[in-house]
């Protein structure tokens, strides 16, 4: 079959262009391919705990690199725990105009970090709920379900006048969409707190619960990230759970003991 002249010519000039397109789309796709590369193999060298800002460590963390965020972010309670085991200090970030700010700023770097179709979880309390639900919905994430936390013991505050609260809460959201892992459970959830003599930090979350909800939503080599790590309960849980894990602190003295814990 003889190819029409036109057509012939038309190949003779295209044909360059074609062949200079197709070396720059192969040229594009292997610097992708080296760069995730070059990306894995520092993430598995780099410290996976990070003392600082939040705010600052996340804007320095590759986009969408993360697989799961497991946080529990100061709630705005000026929180002062009253145990005579645990050092009187107060949270950072934990006032009641700076909790809010700083959860929603959070939020909205860690979404770009954040893979398509993946887990959110941040702790909150019926107090910081309203602020921390809108603050999710507003970084573009997907609300998916409030789970409440039994815990096996309850607070104290008004004996006489008010009943005592025996739980907590986490607001879970999704990044595009991602199905959940073992049988379908109910969003209450019971697990027992932390005993008061055994907590290292005031706000301690137990191992247990983080262990539970990162297997729930992630596979084993996944990266999980907290950027409120306190002293890196869900950096454990990660580790525990054979999940890699990045941690961020602000306050040296929790930063300190997370390294410790995580040997
Ligand atoms: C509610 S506690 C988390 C405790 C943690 N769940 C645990 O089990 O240890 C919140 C933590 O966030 C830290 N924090 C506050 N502002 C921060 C910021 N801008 N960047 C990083 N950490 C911050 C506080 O120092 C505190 O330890």
């Amino acid at each position: 079959m003889k190819i029409p002249s036109q057509i012939r010519c038309y190949l003779w000039i295209a044909y360059p262009h074609f062949r200079l397109h197709f070396s720059l789309l192969l040229a594009g796709w292997l610097r992708q391919r080296y760069a995730a590369r070059m990306l894995e193999v520092r993430d598995n060298n780099s410290p996976r705990i990070h003392p600082g800002d939040c705010l600052a460590v996340l804007k320095t963390l590759p986009d969408e690199s993360i697989d799961l965020l497991l946080t529990d972010p100061p709630y705005g309670s000026s929180y002062l725990s009253r145990s005579k085991s645990l050092p009187l200090v107060r949270i950072a970030g934990d006032g009641a105009n700076e909790a809010p700010k700083l959860t929603k700023k959070m939020l909205k770097i860690a979404w770009l970090k954040m893979k398509w179709n993946t887990h959110g979880y941040v702790f909150c309390d019926r107090w910081s709920y309203e602020a921390t639900k809108r603050a999710v919905i507003e970084a573009c994430f997907t609300l998916k379900n409030t789970l409440i936390w039994h815990k096996n013991n309850r607070t104290r505050g008004d004996l006489k006048g008010n009943y005592g609260y025996e739980d907590e809460w986490i607001l879970f959201f999704h990044k595009g969409r991602r199905w959940m892992f073992g049988k379908r459970d109910g969003n209450v959830l019971s697990f027992k707190k932390v005993p008061t003599q055994a907590m290292q930090h005031p706000t301690e979350k137990p191992v247990e619960l983080l262990e539970y909800l990162i297997q729930k939503s992630t596979l084993p080599g996944e990266v999980v990230l907290d950027p409120f790590m306190g002293i890196g309960s869900v950096c454990v849980a990660a580790k525990n759970t054979d999940r890699r894990y990045i941690g961020i602190e602000i306050e040296s003295v929790w930063y300190e003991v997370a390294k410790m814990r995580l040997g």
